[in-house]
């Protein structure tokens, strides 16, 4: 049988998901055999596990940070949701979130038996905290923002929302599974130091460069975790606040490896990098005649015709589509220069040759 090899990333434009950093490579693959799941038995990558959360903590404005490398984004959304329907005493526990949450709230909502309301968005595609509002009741216990949506890559208005949590007397979550590692380089108030946040995803297997499987879970207070745990009487470990059981040590050793070699430094030269690349794209479609929605984070969407878009993709370029049906190039650490000048090469090819016809 013919050995099976991987994608190459050249042609992979609307992925959140990278090259891990070759630090990050090795550790995984010195860790692979490990499980942080059972940390007094797998003591070694236990601490780094300390270390990656000490590390996020740092990289999202908290000090004394609790929290754990989740399988990626949808656990960390999932354990958020179910921490905060935990420590409350809601009968009918309701989650208030903007429709443009990741769809990992919809599978946490059903796992948890918990209702999900979501609110519609500005013209800009971010959450609006009054159409929030009108959701939220009593039975609110958790109120949710995205700090770099999956679609537009939007930062909500992080500080409002807290408020509105504040108000309602529920927890306050905010997803920046993609965006955190690039926030910090940007004035945008987005975490633990600018709001009162309760809990947060933030993933170094994405634009953090970790292999996955390395999301981040992280929590204000002990009590959060502590509503997450269950015992676990046959491991060396009493007790465990992860929605999986056995997990990949690969993930987190390398998730503690390369933030080690690039924070902070090597993730700002990637920010800026990353985001002079999506300004430059945003104006080639623009001066294209494409409607081009303008790039917050590293995230081009723009209105091309559908049969440019199918076409685009029989010449193998791995490009998805937003709900509304704009063509979203994700500007990921692999994508370069050279990348895009190539798949905009292919679109004027191709919008020459309908021209003739
Ligand atoms: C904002 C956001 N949250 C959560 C997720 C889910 O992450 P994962 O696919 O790692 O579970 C994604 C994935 O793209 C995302 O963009």
């Amino acid at each position: 049988m013919q050995r099976a090899e991987p994608q190459e990333f050249r042609t992979v434009l609307s992925s959140m998901c990278t090259e891990p950093h070759p630090a990050a490579r090795e550790a995984a693959e010195r860790f692979l055999a490990t499980n942080p799941g059972d940390p007094a038995t797998y003591r070694s990558v236990a601490e780094l596990e300390a270390q990656t959360v000490a590390a996020l903590g740092d990289l999202v404005g908290l000090a004394d940070p609790r929290g754990y490398v989740a399988s990626g984004g949808t656990e960390a959304n999932i354990q958020a949701v179910r921490a905060a329907r935990n420590r409350g005493d809601a009968a009918a526990p309701n989650v208030v979130a903007p429709e443009s949450v990741h769809f990992s709230f919809h599978k946490a909502a059903e796992l948890l038996g918990v209702e999900l309301r979501l609110a519609p968005v500005d013209d800009e595609h971010r959450a609006d905290p009054a159409a929030m509002r009108n959701l939220a009741d009593e039975d609110t216990v958790l109120v949710a923002g995205v700090a770099g949506t999956t679609e537009y890559g939007r930062v909500d208005p992080i500080p409002e929302i807290a408020a509105l949590g504040a108000e309602v007397d529920a927890l306050v979550h905010v997803d920046a599974a993609w965006g955190g590692f690039v926030l910090p380089f940007t004035d945008h108030e987005w975490n633990f130091e600018h709001a009162a946040i309760d809990t947060m995803t933030v993933d170094p297997h994405k634009l953090g460069r970790a292999a996955i499987p390395a999301g981040g879970f992280l929590a204000r207070e002990r009590a959060t975790l502590d509503a997450l745990a269950v015992e676990t009487p046959y491991l060396e470990s009493p007790e465990q606040a992860t929605l999986t059981g056995t997990r990949s040590g690969a993930g987190v050793a390398s998730a503690a490896a390369v933030l080690d070699e690039l924070w902070p430094g090597g993730y700002r030269e990637q920010y800026e990098r990353l985001q002079e690349l999506a300004g430059w794209l945003a104006a080639a479609l623009d001066a294209r005649g494409f409607e081009v929605v303008s790039p917050e984070l590293p995230l081009v969407a723009a209105r091309l015709p559908e049969s440019l878009f199918e076409a685009l993709r029989e010449r193998g370029w791995r490009i998805s589509r937003t709900a509304a049906g704009e063509l979203r190039i994700v500007c990921m650490p692999h994508v370069t220069r050279e990348s895009l000048a190539g798949f905009l090469a292919d679109l004027d090819d191709l919008r020459g040759a309908s021209e003739q016809t």
